[in-house]
């Protein structure tokens, strides 16, 4: 978890590498749906482009329908989701069912100066939709609105590992992994 920026998609990725598992990013994958025009993709661009989140219905569905596959079965790591509270109950209900458990939420942490820098660096080399100046903000708000407060539902439960996401990615892996281990140990 994390605010737009925080590093979320880039962290996801290299510590799944290292655990052998997936990351599984709803971001990516209505992007993708985004690309392909597929039905997904035609209904979560409507949200995403206003910077809005998509129905939990179905986010939940996209979501439910990717961990059921082959290369999760071992485990996943999720990023960007959950996000309102209906997806938290909804991912609960999800791993009782594959019998998987939650080992760990972490949260990535940075200062929103750096995360518009960041924003509006990506918005110049890579152009994505929701970079313009008022979706961030858009995207800010609603994460400050719906989903900073899940973290203290994860806290009460002992799986939250607060990170600081500033500095070189390298060194936000490492806080990561370190901090993983001390939820572990806890
Ligand atoms: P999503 O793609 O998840 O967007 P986001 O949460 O706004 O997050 P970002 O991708 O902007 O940032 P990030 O924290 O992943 O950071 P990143 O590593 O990319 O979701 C997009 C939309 O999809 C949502 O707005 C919503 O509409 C919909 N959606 C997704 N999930 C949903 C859900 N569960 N429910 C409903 N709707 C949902 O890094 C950002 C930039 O910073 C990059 O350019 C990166 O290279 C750079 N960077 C990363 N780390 C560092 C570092 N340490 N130092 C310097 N630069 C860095």
């Amino acid at each position: 978890m994390g605010p737009p920026g925080a590093g979320k998609g880039t962290q996801a990725q290299i510590v799944a590498d290292r655990f052998g598992i997936p990351a599984i990013s709803t971001g990516d994958i209505f992007r993708a749906n985004v690309a392909k025009n597929t039905e997904l993709g035609i209904e979560a661009k409507r949200y995403m482009d206003a910077g809005e989140y998509v129905p939990d219905s179905v986010t939940n569905l996209m979501v439910r329908n990717r961990i059921d596959e082959e290369d999760a079965v071992k485990g996943f790591l999720l990023d960007g989701y959950p996000r309102t509270l209906a997806q938290v109950d909804e991912l609960d209900g999800m791993i009782a069912y594959t019998g998987h458990r939650l080992d760990a939420v972490v949260v990535l942490t940075a200062e929103p100066a750096e995360l518009v820098r960041r924003l509006a660096d990506r918005a110049h080399k890579e152009g994505r939709a929701d970079d313009t100046e008022d979706v961030i903000l858009r995207r800010q708000e609603l994460y400050l609105e719906q989903t900073a407060p899940l973290i203290d539902v994860y806290r009460k439960r002992g799986l939250v590992c607060e990170v600081d996401g500033l500095g070189e990615v390298e060194e936000v892996t490492a806080r990561i992994i370190e901090g993983l281990g001390k939820v572990e140990e806890s």
